[in-house]
């Protein structure tokens, strides 16, 4: 087992790094053109893609580029590995010639073996259980708005998938209150659930939209149907009430921040008003990304 430092889940980092990369975020927000610190310079990032992505795949690569390193695409449609060949082959071979990872895939299975391969650092860019570099770009989000993330009410509504999870593992390191509105039935993947508890953390589940909406400080979703599920015409009937409309906003505290991931389904999980009535929240959401990865990589490439 390797001893590097990883960013597979929020799980790997403490509240006090949490609040370093925001302040190094702030950094690199502020000072994004004239920037001499070069921290990845010399450094030859590989980007590993199995799944599709806009967000994910500019930001990091313009990340690494803005912090003076070389990133390397790579979709596993053109490699090898898309054609069968063990992750930990692969694994080994890119860890000759590179000096960090960016993997999005499907299970955590998959990145977790590839880290312990690679023998360098890695970090997740997506999996069927995690998006945790998009959860600290959600956070922050939060965090320049509010002054103390604390006292704030979170409430996710929809499906229960790796966003949620990833709201879940903040929670249980950041402190703040956290209420999922999912459907009767639906339920969050257990080791979820239970490593919130070990941490210390703990969620609410209210099926009831309005109820789960009232008072909240921020309110988010995504997609019902994440990537490498299958369109389920069943799953988005059950999930069609919980879709972010003006009642659940009006539920909200009136200075509510409304936060989606991208990309979004307009008329499912949110409606056209509610979208762009918070267009500068998503989108401000959607830049943070570049910031607070360059942060996340700072800490984990160098
Ligand atoms: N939010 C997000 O990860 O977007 P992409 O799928 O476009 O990378
Ligand atoms: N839950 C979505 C997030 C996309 C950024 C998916 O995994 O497809």
């Amino acid at each position: 087992m390797n001893k590097i430092k990883n960013f597979l889940s929020v799980l790997d980092l403490t509240e006090e790094e949490i609040y370093s990369i925001f302040e190094r975020a702030s950094y690199f927000k502020k000072n994004r053109l004239n920037n001499s610190n070069k921290p990845l310079t010399d450094k030859k990032i590989g980007m590993i893609f199995e799944k599709s992505s806009t967000r994910t795949r500019v930001s990091f690569e313009v990340g690494i580029i803005e912090l003076g390193g070389s990133p390397l695409f790579m979709s596993s449609r053109d490699m090898q590995l898309g054609r069968g060949e063990p992750v930990k082959d692969t694994a080994r071979v890119l860890a000759r010639y590179l000096d960090g990872v960016i993997i999005r895939t499907f299970g955590q299975d998959r990145i977790k073996e590839f880290a312990d391969f690679f023998e360098k650092p890695v970090i997740n860019g997506l999996t069927d259980m995690y998006h945790p570099a998009q959860i600290l770009a959600d956070l922050f989000t939060v965090y320049e708005i509010k002054n103390d993330i604390k006292e704030i009410k979170v409430v996710y509504l929809g499906d229960p998938n790796n966003m949620s999870n990833s709201w879940i593992n903040l929670q249980a390191i950041m402190g703040f209150k956290l209420v999922l509105a999912i459907p009767e039935g639906f339920k969050v993947n257990k080791n979820v659930a239970d490593n919130s508890k070990k941490y210390g953390g703990s969620f609410e589940i209210i099926h009831n939209k309005l109820i789960a909406s009232e008072d909240a400080d921020v309110v988010t979703t995504d997609v019902f149907i994440s990537m490498g599920q299958d369109n389920d015409d069943i799953k988005i009937q059950k999930l069609k009430p919980y879709i972010i409309d003006k009642p659940v906003i009006d539920s909200a505290k009136r200075d509510v921040i409304l936060l989606h991931c991208l990309p979004a389904h307009r008329g499912e999980e949110i409606s056209e008003e509610v979208f762009e009535s918070f267009s500068k929240n998503i989108f401000d959401e959607a830049e943070n990304r570049l910031h607070v990865q360059k942060a996340i990589m700072e800490k984990i490439f160098v």
